[in-house]
């Protein structure tokens, strides 16, 4: 039997850069993200007794299935079966956005996988599943505004929505930059900076001590606060990023325009605020009124490379005609 499920992305307002443990995939700080509607993949997994090896299909294209296998061991230890998988797979992000999947990607696939393999696993252990693919694919279980405890052990590293939701018509406006392929996967960018940035410790630190005021931030609808919180986060995060050995940067000059038009925007009273990830590309927070007013001051620079979404629901299971 073929199950279907959809996820969707997330990006982080309190960023996850960094493991505590790199087998179990715990994070050195906790991290808290909205998931975002417009951007999601949808995945379907068939396990087959006649297949002697997984099958990765992404985009209508055959894939090496390294990732996903691996993946797929942790589903069949928990359902204690052997059988192979056939995973198909199609990402609802633009490409030329940019934006990375993998959070989605393997949001869809804890779901698919387990659900297929016969589990009926809670949110909360969907959730540590996901966290086995990647790091940001442990928040992309829940819709809305997600913390990801980082926990000490497998047990305690699970995301879950924030008791209390913003009640703020929030809206990410993803700036593309570059569609290229990012230059260093996130993978091996975090390990870098654990390796070899002496800023490494403060990030964890400085980070970690975000989570309380922004969860608050949240609660109250707090714009400036959530907005003010998000960019420091991102800012610390690239600063530990620049301090590796050899130095190293995500921004490209594209990047520093958008960040100084939000600045420009900001100081004539629009409320917008910037982050960016493992990639130059930029995403902006904001509320509804102020999307249009944001488009027009980012359309002279960024044209129509700009897209906007308001915040996304759960991942769930989907029939195939969806
Ligand atoms: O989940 P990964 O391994 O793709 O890492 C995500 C890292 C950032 O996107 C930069 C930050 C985050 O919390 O999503």
């Amino acid at each position: 039997m073929t199950t279907y499920a959809r996820a969707h992305t997330n990006i982080a307002l309190i960023k996850y850069w960094g493991k505590a443990n790199k087998q179990l995939m715990l994070p050195a700080t906790s991290s808290i993200s909205l998931t975002l509607n417009d951007f999601y993949t949808d995945t379907a997994v068939t396990f087959d007794p006649e297949l002697n090896q997984d099958q990765l299909t992404l985009n209508h294209q055959m894939q090496s299935p390294t990732a996903v296998s691996r993946f797929l061991d942790h589903v069949r230890h928990l359902a204690q079966i052997d059988t192979r998988a056939r995973v198909t797979s199609l990402n609802h992000v633009p490409t030329a956005a940019g934006l990375a999947s993998s959070a989605s990607a393997f949001a869809a696939l804890a779901l698919a996988a387990s659900r297929a393999a016969g589990l009926n696993l809670t949110p909360t252990a969907l959730s540590r599943l996901a966290r086995r693919g990647s790091g940001s694919a442990t928040r992309s279980i829940f819709g809305g505004a997600v913390i990801w405890h980082r926990g000490s052990d497998d047990q305690s590293s699970f995301a879950e929505p924030l008791t209390i939701q913003p009640t703020l018509p929030l809206r990410m406006l993803v700036v593309t930059v570059s569609d290229q392929k990012k230059a260093v996967s996130s993978r091996t960018g975090m390990a870098n900076t654990v390796a070899t940035s002496p800023y490494y410790q403060a990030w964890v630190q400085s980070n970690e001590a975000l989570i309380s005021p922004m969860i608050t931030a949240l609660a109250e609808n707090d714009l400036t606060t959530i907005g003010a919180l998000t960019e420091l986060s991102s800012m610390r995060m690239h600063a530990a990023i620049m301090a590796e050995e050899p130095p190293f940067t995500y921004f490209l000059p594209e990047t520093l325009r958008a960040w100084q038009l939000v600045q420009e925007q900001r100081a004539l009273g629009i409320p917008a605020f910037a982050t960016m990830d493992a990639g130059p590309n930029v995403k902006i927070l904001t509320t509804a009124p102020y999307v249009d007013v944001l488009m027009t001051a980012l359309q002279p620079v960024f044209g129509d490379r700009i897209l906007s979404t308001r915040l996304g629901p759960d991942a769930q299971v989907i029939t195939k005609e969806q």
